[in-house]
């Protein structure tokens, strides 16, 4: 299939300019930015992408590959990108006096060899029609137009390289806009995948489908097809290990097995921590019966976990004890199972997981927090064998959704919230023990089943309530009252790397209180967090 090609830098919208891309419906695939370009590789780019950075283009760090100067395919860089290319071909960066960080006008005009990408800047021209590739759009003059742009940046450029022009330029008066004169290359300074810059969309999708000629073959029902073949000519006859979590993720990863195979060759295992959400080990065993699972293994955990987790209160103490029982857990399960050596273990893992964890791309990423489900012996010992299969692992999760849908995954699983590997033991601050577990428990299931209720649970990404460590006074029938804290929190968001605070109308919110006051009289007050990410994250701990 044509791609765009994204070489990540390890900005923390990388992956959403994958997104926009997909949304577009055109197949884009993200690789570290100092990855050899072989031929293999470039063998279906159409274009390529160079994103931003937290870093400096004279910061050390890894080059990228030259031959993306000589391949002959149309290049974008995006900020430190186009940084990256104007000092690779011979311009100048250096920093600013002060970081510009926001949104801030841009404004353009028409230059030589750039009538395809301007497509985007053109406000006569919607999206829907260079998305389309609307015969028109050349015959559409462009003089000048100008648009409020998102920046964040502590470089800019100060010489262009040689066969450059600037076609924008910032309200400072800094290069915003660059294009070459012969070349089918160009650059941003600012990032026009943000939801908050003006006509991010169309400029995007001016570089792939105007100038790229990519064509709108990427859909879920193509993805199906092609994922199926493959895991059946990969797994034959052998058995297939799937370790459920109780996710959307791994969910849909076994609705795809169990549509691909014989249900007698796949096995499901899922362990139940005592760190799981209200009814989750109920719900997730009569998705999977009703998807004609034939082999599952419910492993029940919560005594070896809670007492592994006695005493620890610092976060990542707690992540790593749980993470390493996890995998205890794990091998001696799997052992008792008898599968033979030959089976193949499926995991749910999403493009962003591989993100997030540094694996496949973003090497510059900073990382944040230890995710726990990355990488153990077992995995890492199938890896090594060749017999890990990811077969979600080019999907984002609101694409996993549809193709959950598509599989007949029940809607009450494919809506479902995020929901961290260490469970509730991450929003439980401090010491985690059974009781704080059920009364979190309780008051996350009253909190959600509102939020359904009133119909807010799909506008939001995720949803949870945190126990603080803390107790506070409270009065209850005239009895003085000495009750635990708890945080509400609900976040909007697209793929979990950033977060916007869910606006919630007050009216619902000291409803939702009250209900929950009423029902754990061991809560005493109630509490909603109203930070984005950044600067905190959508977790506590
Ligand atoms: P943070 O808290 O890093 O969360 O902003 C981003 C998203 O990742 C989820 N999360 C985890 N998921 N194992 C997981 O599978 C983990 O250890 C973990 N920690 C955070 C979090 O719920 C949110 O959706």
């Amino acid at each position: 299939m044509k791609k765009i090609l994204i070489l990540d830098f390890g900005s923390q919208t990388t992956a959403l300019i994958g997104r926009r891309v997909r949304e577009f419906g055109a197949y884009t695939e993200i690789i570290p930015g100092d990855t050899p370009l072989t031929d293999a590789i470039l063998a279906d780019a159409r274009g390529v992408i160079l994103s931003g950075s937290p870093e400096s283009v004279y910061a050390d760090g890894a080059a990228v590959d030259k031959r993306v100067y000589e391949c002959g395919l149309p290049l974008m860089g995006i900020c430190y990108g186009l940084h990256r290319m104007i000092v690779d071909l011979g311009g100048l960066v250096e920093p600013l006096p002060r970081r510009e960080y926001g949104g801030g006008e841009v404004m353009v005009e028409n230059g030589k060899n750039t009538a395809c990408f301007l497509n985007g800047f053109n406000p006569k021209i919607p999206l829907t029609d260079i998305i389309n590739n609307a015969p028109r759009l050349s015959n559409l003059t462009f003089q000048s137009s100008s648009l409020v742009a998102w920046f964040s940046h502590g470089d800019t450029i100060t010489r262009l390289a040689p066969g450059f022009q600037q076609i924008g330029v910032s309200a400072a008066g800094f290069p915003a806009v660059v294009a070459h004169e012969e070349k089918p290359w160009f650059g941003v300074q600012f990032h026009p995948e943000t939801s908050h810059c003006q006509r991010g969309n169309e400029i995007l999708a001016a570089f792939v489908f105007s100038v790229c000629n990519v064509s709108r073959d990427w859909t879920m029902e193509y993805y199906v097809e092609e994922v199926r073949a493959n895991l059946s000519r990969r797994i034959g006859a052998h058995p297939v290990l799937l370790l459920i979590s109780g996710g959307v993720d791994s969910s849909v990863a076994g609705a795809l097995l169990l549509k691909t195979l014989p249900a007698k060759q796949v096995y499901f295992m899922y362990v139940d921590t005592g760190l799981m959400r209200k009814d989750e080990t109920a719900s997730v065993k009569k998705a999977l019966e009703r998807l004609g699972a034939e082999h599952l293994h419910i492993v029940y955990a919560e005594d070896e976990f809670l007492a592994a987790l006695k005493g620890k209160e610092d976060p990542e103490a707690k992540r790593k004890t749980i993470g390493d029982l996890f995998i205890t857990v794990q091998e001696r399960e799997v052992a008792k199972l008898g599968l033979p050596d030959a089976y193949f273990l499926v995991q749910g893992t999403l493009y962003t997981d591989l993100i997030e964890s540094g694996k496949g791309v973003g090497k510059k990423a900073h990382v944040i927090k230890s995710h726990h489900n990355v990488g153990s012996p077992l995995v890492d010992a199938k890896r090594k064998a060749g017999r890990v299969i990811e077969p979600l692992d080019r999907l984002y999760k609101d694409e996993v959704r549809k193709l959950g849908r598509l599989l007949g995954v029940e809607e009450e699983v494919v809506r479902r919230h995020p929901f961290p590997g260490p469970g509730l033991a991450i929003r439980i601050l401090g010491e985690v023990t059974k009781e704080k577990c059920d009364i979190l428990r309780e008051a996350d299931a009253i909190f959600i089943r509102e939020l359904k209720r009133r119909g807010f649970y799909d506008e939001i990404w995720q949803a949870f309530a945190v126990l603080l460590p803390v107790r506070s006074v409270g009065v209850a029938g005239d009895i003085r009252k000495y009750g635990y804290v708890l945080a509400l929190r609900a976040i909007t968001s697209s793929d979990g790397m950033t977060a916007d605070v869910f606006p919630f109308p007050p009216k619902d919110l000291l409803e939702i209180s009250t209900l929950i006051t009423n029902a754990e009289s061991e809560i005493g007050r109630v509490v909603y967090d109203v930070s984005s990410k950044p600067p905190a994250t959508i977790e506590w701990e």
